[in-house]
């Protein structure tokens, strides 16, 4: 009997033990130290790096653009997105007509490309957002599209994105393998409620300096910000801890460098929503109005209204918010986080970029295996220079366009218009006819150049070859 219930223990244990190893391991995958770029950079270059183009053909042969690895727009999106209402004097639009009515968002899963595993993170992600903001989302099925004509779709895909804000239909958030992480979903759900990245905000160079020399030039516009016409950051301040902000990795290494040094590895972060990301989100949809909180209720400090009209404040490490302190006075009730100002002016880089041979992404040994470096020159002088050995390529002097869908972009006319013709010319040299004329090393050619140095050099060589005779 007594050892009967020794063995009952010792099976427990093992067991408690084993258990402990698994989510041990589970905790491993979540913390692998991958920023949010990393992960959305490999999962879409899973297969291919056809995901990083800037331009795709979807379904119903609709054109649409992938800016900054995850956010889709459609071609009147991005011209807005683009857009520069204080250069071009054009209206500006807020992105508040994306917002999701009532802070109700449905959303539908493709249950058969999903895992029941998936299907929990996916709710789990809907939690940090429901926990500590007003929206409310709620799982509706493909059978009441009817009722819901606005909804999320999840869905399988190649490389992991969302649209921004509410467009109207269904709109798909897709995750592939690599991305099927709560982090990376809180994140995508941000772009569906119509955030743009935290590196884009038109002040983020008082904040974060880009590092162009490490990015490639028709990458360039990947690091464009957001004019502040089309925004509104409701007073929250720039945060280098929000979810929606990428790491220094993206398209690069080392190119999104910090002013403030401390917070150098802490952008790209993938735990959860920051503190500022749930008072915007808060402020964004209007909870305290929602929540029919007294209008002129004040808090303390950064502190916003938020669940049941308390006020909350940056939390303790592992705790995103906490009801700010009660403060008995107050007079300093409103003293704002100091904004950083720039006293120095600014450095302008008047350098061209240095060249750096380098691979971006991470699997170019597994597409030089493929041949890819031959088949897809283009693109594997972009992404794995260093693999495919490509580092004498001069991009700017390539004749090539960067993506499949360029001729179909230029006899569309995209090359001229007005907002995106930037992006579609960095993308597509060839089809917009960019491409500077090759110097051929032809006799004509040297005699048409009229470069005086070169005649003298000829002269001089006929002279010696006289002498010589
Ligand atoms: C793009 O989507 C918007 C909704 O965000 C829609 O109003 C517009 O008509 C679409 N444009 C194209 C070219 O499909
Ligand atoms: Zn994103």
């Amino acid at each position: 009997m007594k050892s009967l219930k020794s063995l009952r223990w010792i099976i427990a244990t093992l067991l408690i033990s084993y258990a402990a190893e698994i989510l041990a391991a589970a905790e491993d995958d979540e913390n692998d130290g991958k920023s949010i770029d990393e992960i959305l950079m490999s999962a879409a270059t899973r297969n291919s790096v056809e995901m990083l183009d800037l331009f795709h053909m979807m379904e119903e042969n609709k054109m649409m653009a992938m800016v900054e690895l995850d956010i889709l727009l459609n071609m009147t999106e991005l011209a807005r997105y683009k857009t520069n209402p204080s250069r071009n004097k054009r209206k500006a639009l807020r992105y508040g007509q994306y917002r999701w009515p009532k802070s109700k968002v449905p959303y539908e899963i493709t249950e058969s490309e999903f895992t029941g595993r998936d299907i929990e993170m996916i709710q789990d992600a809907f939690k940090d957002w429901e926990t500590y903001t007003c929206l409310e989302f709620k799982q509706v099925q493909s059978s009441d599209a009817n009722r819901y004509p606005d909804r999320i779709v999840f869905k399988n895909g190649d490389g992991c994105y969302s649209r921004l804000g509410r467009v109207g239909g269904p709109q798909p958030i897709a995750l592939g393998r690599e991305c099927r992480r709560r982090g990376i979903v809180v994140h995508e759900i941000g772009h569906a409620i119509g955030w743009i990245h935290e590196h884009a905000r038109p002040d983020r160079d008082e904040y974060i300096t880009i590092n162009y020399a490490q990015i490639p030039l028709n990458k360039h516009p990947q690091y464009d910000k957001v004019d502040a016409g089309i925004i509104n950051d409701f007073n929250v301040v720039y945060d280098y801890t929000s979810i929606i902000h990428y790491s220094g990795r993206a398209f690069g290494e080392g190119t999104i460098i910090t002013k403030k040094p401390t917070y150098q590895n802490k952008i790209g972060q993938r735990d959860g929503l920051s503190f500022r990301d749930i008072k915007l989100a808060n402020l964004m949809y209007g909870c305290a109005a929602m929540n029919k909180c007294p209008e002129e209720k004040q808090c303390p400090g950064e502190g916003y209204v938020g669940k049941h009209c308390k006020c909350y404040c940056p939390g303790s490490p592992g705790k995103p918010i906490e009801e700010c302190p009660i403060t008995t006075t107050t007079t300093t009730t409103t003293t704002r986080q100091p904004v950083i100002t720039t006293t120095r002016r600014p450095v302008i880089t008047t350098q061209p970029p240095t060249r750096v041979c380098r691979d971006v992404i991470t699997t170019c040994s597994t597409f030089k295996q493929d041949g890819q470096c031959q088949r897809d020159k283009a693109r594997m002088a972009l992404y794995c220079k260093l693999t495919c050995e490509l580092c004498d390529e001069d991009l700017n002097k390539m004749c090539m366009d960067f993506g499949d869908a360029c001729p179909i972009f230029a006899s569309a006319g995209y090359c001229s218009l007005t907002g995106i013709s930037e992006f579609v010319k960095a993308e597509c040299p060839k089809s917009c006819k960019l491409c500077e004329p090759q110097l051929a090393c032809s006799q004509s050619d040297f005699f048409n150049s009229g470069s005086i140095p070169d005649l003298n050099k000829l002269l001089i060589f006929l002279v010696v070859t006289l002498i010589k005779f």
